[in-house]
């Protein structure tokens, strides 16, 4: 736990999933700078609808909790951290309301404020979105670390909003500010957008929404992936952090006996798997699509076999933390002698904690720039 010390006051924050002696902090100082400005522009109090969107791990809907915010966000683990540390600070009676990517929030209001998402593709799809829930005088605030505010990040509020403008550099983050302009005619929000898949004879349409990992073509690692998919009598394989599904969707194509179950923390991820998997199979096969945690609600020792290719980051910040906690989870849910196929790039050296977890790891393919790595639980 650190603490934020803002306007609104002390608060104690954790990033979630919760780690000992966790290095990174659950905010950044464009969090600090937007309660800043709150501050500084409410100096006498603030009474309309407050919406917050992409909030971290919460720090703005806890230092903000007594304005009732709504909260929108893509990610679990997003959402579980602005419960829990609400409930550390002992905020649970104004908890905000919470919604997914996939919902709408109802009504307007005053007050928008936004993290700027790592994806543009997810910017352009959340303004189109929250456009009809802005009236002419709703203040709206965006924030960033300076880096991730280009000059395409402000014609797309322009395009979709209004007049744009920035604020100078503190702490190396930075604000936008926005005014909506109601004749803008910006259209409707082009996700999610479709690619096809062909794997050999067969065609795959795949629908991919703003989040999504790879949204407009097939990732190099998940291609050679599919190129070397394990061949066994699996009955029940998790597609780990699935992304748009693709693995398990080749996945269910080589086992139809097997139960797939497909899992991420991101709604938008989970919705789309699951969009691909019905076109392709229409409930010939099964299969469930869960938002969570890695693989919390799966049962330890019921698994056979678990394909992933772990992400490298946690919202903005590289680090390797993901991927060892998918791979504790996998020797956890794994049955004995199930498999863990992982891919990743090379310089990654996963092969070194496999190794270490699992007590084997074998190469089973690679390439210049990948590895895929099969680990299995004795
Ligand atoms: C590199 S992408 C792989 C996507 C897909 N499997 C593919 O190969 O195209 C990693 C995925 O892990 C998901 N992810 C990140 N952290 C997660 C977590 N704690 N639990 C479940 N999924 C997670 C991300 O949302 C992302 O979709």
């Amino acid at each position: 736990m650190q603490i934020l010390e803002s306007p609104q006051g002390r608060f104690e924050l954790a990033r979630f999933p919760l780690q000992e002696k966790d290095p990174l902090r659950a905010w950044d100082a464009a969090d600090e700078y937007l309660l800043q400005q709150v501050a500084q522009q409410y100096a006498e109090g603030f009474t309309g609808r407050l919406l917050i969107i992409n909030d971290g791990f919460g720090a703005l809907s806890v230092a903000l909790s007594a304005y009732a915010p709504v909260m929108m966000s893509d990610s679990y683990l997003s959402q579980q951290g602005c419960l829990a540390n609400l409930q550390h600070n002992g905020l649970t009676e104004q908890a905000p309301t919470l919604l997914n990517s996939l919902q709408s929030p109802e009504g307007k209001f005053d007050l928008l404020l936004i993290k700027l998402p790592k994806s543009q593709a997810m910017l352009e799809h959340q303004l189109l979105q929250i456009r009809a829930h802005l009236h002419k005088d709703t203040v709206i605030i965006a924030a960033a670390m300076a880096k991730a505010v280009h000059t395409s990040t402000l014609k797309l509020f322009e395009r979709i909003l209004g007049p744009t403008t920035t604020s100078l550099a503190k702490k190396k983050a930075r604000l936008i500010f926005c005014q909506l302009d109601s004749a803008l005619k910006p259209g409707d929000s082009p996700y999610p957008k479709h690619y096809t898949l062909e794997v050999g004879e067969q065609e795959y349409s795949i629908s991919n929404h703003a989040n999504v990992f790879s949204r407009e073509s097939l990732d190099l690692g998940t291609r050679f992936f599919l190129q070397n998919m394990p061949e066994g009598a699996f009955k029940t394989i998790v597609d780990l952090g699935c992304g748009n599904g693709i693995l398990g969707l080749m996945a269910a194509q080589q086992h139809p006996q097997a139960e797939i179950f497909f899992v991420d923390e991101s709604y938008m991820a989970v919705a789309s798997a699951e969009e691909n998997f019905t076109t392709a199979f229409a409930g010939q096969t099964r299969a469930s699509f869960e938002v969570s945690d890695c693989m919390t609600n799966i049962a330890t020792g019921s698994v056979d076999l678990v394909l992933n290719n772990p992400p490298f980051h946690q919202q903005h910040a590289v680090g390797e933390q993901v991927a060892w906690q998918m791979f504790a989870d996998a020797k956890r849910v794994l049955k004995q002698h199930g498999e863990l196929w992982v891919i990743g790039n090379r310089h990654l050296a996963y092969d070194i904690k496999l190794q270490h977890m699992f007590g084997n790891c074998q190469t089973v393919a690679s390439n210049k720039k990948f590895v895929i790595l099969k680990a299995k639980k004795r």
